[in-house]
């Protein structure tokens, strides 16, 4: 586990991230801001996505935004990276360009009931597919310009400061471009324990709709068949 003072320097870091937007959508989430030291022990476990974090930290912005990213980087490799799908559901190439790490939750080395604290790493040239969950969740990107969805609108750039929150069973995209994807997240809510899922239809053999939803990856990948975050 990381250690207990950079562990709690990061969440510290984080919460002065999200300040800006301290008197509108960040109020509900930092009013649950977990302050607890870190106590429950995770396994430190790497994932592929882990190649694009040096990209990322040195594409922050200077600031509170780039000060998060050095400080994740430092942690990174003894922090529980995790993803929540498997390869038949998703597919290999989007497996290679994704994880997440749960701070502070239900999961993450600091205890909290009411907030989970944490962050989502995606590779260049990748579509996370529209999916959705019950927890409210707000979105804070660290690094590299991405295009959201959210609700069925068209995509839209989003630069690393800008928050983006998603309401309950609210469906959401992204796709990055030539920059990989760093953001802070928090999820708050009764639904904190449920995972998402996509909204493509499920397997087996695959369906029609999945394959035209995931065959609009960006970089051209094949096709495959999947479903849930
Ligand atoms: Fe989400």
């Amino acid at each position: 586990m990381a250690a207990t003072g950079d562990l709690t320097s990061l969440i510290e870091a984080m919460r002065a991230a999200l300040l800006p937007h301290a008197a509108a959508a960040a109020q509900p989430y930092l009013a649950h801001w977990p302050h607890a030291h870190p106590s429950r022990e995770r396994p430190a476990v790497a994932l592929p996505v882990l190649g694009w974090l040096g990209t990322a930290v040195a594409g922050a912005p200077a600031g509170v935004l780039r000060a998060v990213a050095e400080q994740l980087a430092a942690l990174a490799t003894s922090l529980e990276w995790r993803r929540s799908y498997s390869e038949a559901e998703a597919g290999a190439r989007f497996l290679e360009r994704y994880g997440y790490c749960e701070l502070a939750g239900e999961r993450g080395p600091v205890p909290s009931s009411a907030l989970s604290v944490g962050f989502l790493l995606l590779g260049p040239e990748t579509l996370y597919p529209a999916h959705r969950h019950p927890a409210q969740e707000l979105y804070l990107p660290i690094s590299g310009i991405a295009s959201w969805q959210q609700g069925g609108t068209a995509f839209r750039e989003r630069a690393p400061g800008d928050a983006i929150v998603h309401g309950v069973e609210e469906p959401h995209a992204m796709r990055t471009g030539a920059a990989p994807l760093l953001a802070l997240y928090l999820w708050r809510g009764p639904g904190r324990g449920q995972t998402a899922r996509l909204d493509a239809a499920p397997l087996p053999g695959g369906s029609a709709r999945a394959a035209r939803l995931l065959s609009s990856d960006v970089g051209g990948s094949q096709a495959q068949p999947g479903r849930r975050r």
